[in-house]
């Protein structure tokens, strides 16, 4: 352990994970989605006091040292230079960062945007700023930019917020109320993807049958706007067909799996109430809508079926 881990730390800032409710690709292109916040795990960043070097990151989990004033093309430096340039702070402070994470890494589920959140956030209020909520989504924006080619900015949305979000891009963004909780298990299939490359494979496709695309952008749309509903009034078993549907359009545009396909199967034979791939597609995650009384078995089925990793999550 550093010498200066052994002190308190002086902050303490968190981030959770993220899932895709409904939604995703058709994003990219202007259409709403709604994405929720992985309760249970998160990344953290801890600042401690240092004599000297300027801002040194630990990001534990990988065994990796940053020195943010030398290493200055990694994204962690990139991140809090940026930083430090929007709060026109011209000498940086001497600090050690703790960064650690919870949230799988390269699964989907967000773990970079938020080791970004959590370390912008921590960073800001240890020199005394407390950045608005927008703010510190917009920095952490300027960074996934840099490394995952155009995204919808969805991710980094949902994490700085922490609640469920209605997202349309680059729209004014409203925090989403759920009249009642629900369950949601989120199995990997264990099948690397990677977002950027499934998102330019639906670009491709996208322009050599434009019209046919913004048809089914049209239905995601539709599906979209009847899951907030269901989600505002507490209407929750009117949730799971919509979620069987959209994961049809997503296997229209391309970007569900006979991995992804198979634990949907499984997970709406075991009773869930729905099912769909979440996020990039290809490989990563899928998820299922269950009745808290059916968390086990489905869960169960999910791990029978392939999946590497079951997570269950509540959103209210
Ligand atoms: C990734 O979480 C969701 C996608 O729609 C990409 C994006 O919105 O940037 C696939």
């Amino acid at each position: 352990m550093r010498d200066d881990f052994v002190h308190q730390p002086i902050v303490v800032a968190t981030a959770p994970g993220k899932f895709i409710l409904t939604g995703e690709h058709a994003v990219v292109y202007g259409t709403p989605a709604i994405a929720c916040p992985v309760a249970g795990v998160h990344a953290k960043a801890e600042v401690y006091t240092a004599n000297s070097g300027g801002i040194t990151v630990d990001a534990i989990d990988i065994n990796t040292q940053i020195r943010t004033n030398i290493d200055l093309t990694h994204p962690i430096s990139l991140a809090t230079n940026n930083l430090l340039q929007h709060l026109s702070v011209k000498t940086p402070p001497n600090f050690h960062i703790k960064l650690s994470s919870t949230i799988p890494i390269a699964a989907g589920l967000g773990s970079g945007a938020a080791i970004t959140t959590a370390l912008l956030k921590a960073l800001a209020e240890a020199m005394g700023h407390k950045l608005a909520t927008n703010e510190l989504s917009d920095l952490v924006y300027e960074i996934e930019k840099l490394f995952h080619g155009t995204p919808s900015g969805i991710d980094n949305t949902v994490i700085a917020y922490a609640q469920p979000v209605w997202f349309i891009r680059d729209k004014t963004l409203q925090p989403m109320k759920c009249a009642t909780p629900f369950d949601i298990l989120i199995a990997d299939t264990g099948v690397a993807s990677e977002t950027m490359r499934a998102v330019a494979g639906v670009r491709e496709r996208y322009t050599q049958a434009i019209t046919q695309y913004k048809a089914y952008f049209d239905e995601i749309t539709e599906i979209g706007l009847q899951a907030k509903a269901a989600i505002e009034t507490g209407s929750i078993s009117d949730l799971g067909p919509l979620l069987d549907k959209n994961h049809v359009t997503l296997q229209h545009i391309g970007v569900s799996s006979p991995e992804l396909d198979a634990l949907v199967t499984a997970a709406k034979v075991a009773g869930a109430l729905g099912a769909k791939l979440s996020g990039g597609g290809v490989g990563g995650n899928m998820i299922a809508l269950v009745k808290p009384t059916a968390i086990k078995s489905v869960s169960e089925a999910l791990t029978n079926a392939g999946a590497t990793r079951v997570i269950h999550t509540q959103v209210n």
